[in-house]
């Protein structure tokens, strides 16, 4: 898969882009990345990528012309792309979302900055609009990582274990159950006793009953979403400790 970023601040994807599962699997082939200079496709003395807004009002928006040249310089570069803007103005990016961009062959993201970004691009050159949550950062670029990242781990091969990316939190609508590792003591806090019994359907039991008691907790809104089975049930009566 191929992801085209369109941003003016190419350095910021240097090295969080280079690292762990995601640098493994560009040094692999498995994706690329490839990190536009919106700025490269500016015409004017001062490469402006910004202006004072129509109407008034605080701060700069960010011109079309340079964004769509950069989007026409990419087109005809690799297979058909998606292309999307981030912005706090998009739906809510989700598990879901990440799922179905990795079917792609090819996703152009677009980090917007300064105020936003003419809505003509928003409207007539992007295919979605992209949110990664309810607040408000200085750009588009820690979306596009966070895309980059979620997506990435779902196309098959990245990971090396096909199991984990289906087994998360959200694959199913459940927040995960609690992990330890060694030590098994470790300054004076020890480990739930169950994990170290070697039965695995009682261990199993237990994860299951963990994991729905901490999403009615933590994330009562997805807990209200879930089909409890009969076990389940059970489970969350008897599970007293989490
Ligand atoms: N740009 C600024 N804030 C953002 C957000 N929450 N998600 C995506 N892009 C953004």
């Amino acid at each position: 898969m191929i992801f085209e970023i369109l941003t003016i601040f190419p350095s910021m994807f240097s090295s969080p882009l280079e690292e762990g599962m995601v640098g493994k699997a560009r040094d692999r082939g498995l994706i690329q990345v490839r990190v536009h200079n919106i700025r490269d496709f500016t015409e004017d003395k001062h490469h402006m990528t910004d202006d004072r807004p129509f109407g008034g009002g605080e701060g700069m928006v960010m011109k079309p012309e340079p964004i769509v040249a950069a989007l026409r310089a990419i087109e005809g570069s690799g297979p058909a792309a998606r292309s999307i803007l981030l912005t706090p103005q998009g739906r809510l990016f989700d598990q879901d979302i990440a799922r179905r961009l990795s079917l792609l062959s090819r996703l152009v993201l677009i980090c917007g900055r300064y105020e936003g970004v003419d809505e003509r691009v928003a409207q007539y050159f992007t295919d979605d609009q992209i949110s990664i949550g309810d607040y408000v950062l200085t750009g588009g670029e820690l979306g596009a990582m966070v895309i980059v990242d979620a997506v990435a781990r779902l196309i098959p091969g990245v990971l090396g274990n096909e199991g984990s990316a289906l087994e998360d939190s959200f694959s199913r609508p459940v927040l995960e159950h609690p992990q330890y590792t060694r030590p098994r003591d470790f300054e004076g806090m020890g480990v739930p006793p169950v994990l170290l019994c070697g039965n695995h359907e009682t261990i199993r039991r237990w994860r299951r009953g963990q994991a729905l008691r901490r999403t009615r907790t933590r994330r009562p809104d997805l807990f209200a979403r879930l089909e409890l089975s009969p076990e389940d049930r059970r489970l969350l009566e008897e599970n007293g400790d989490g």
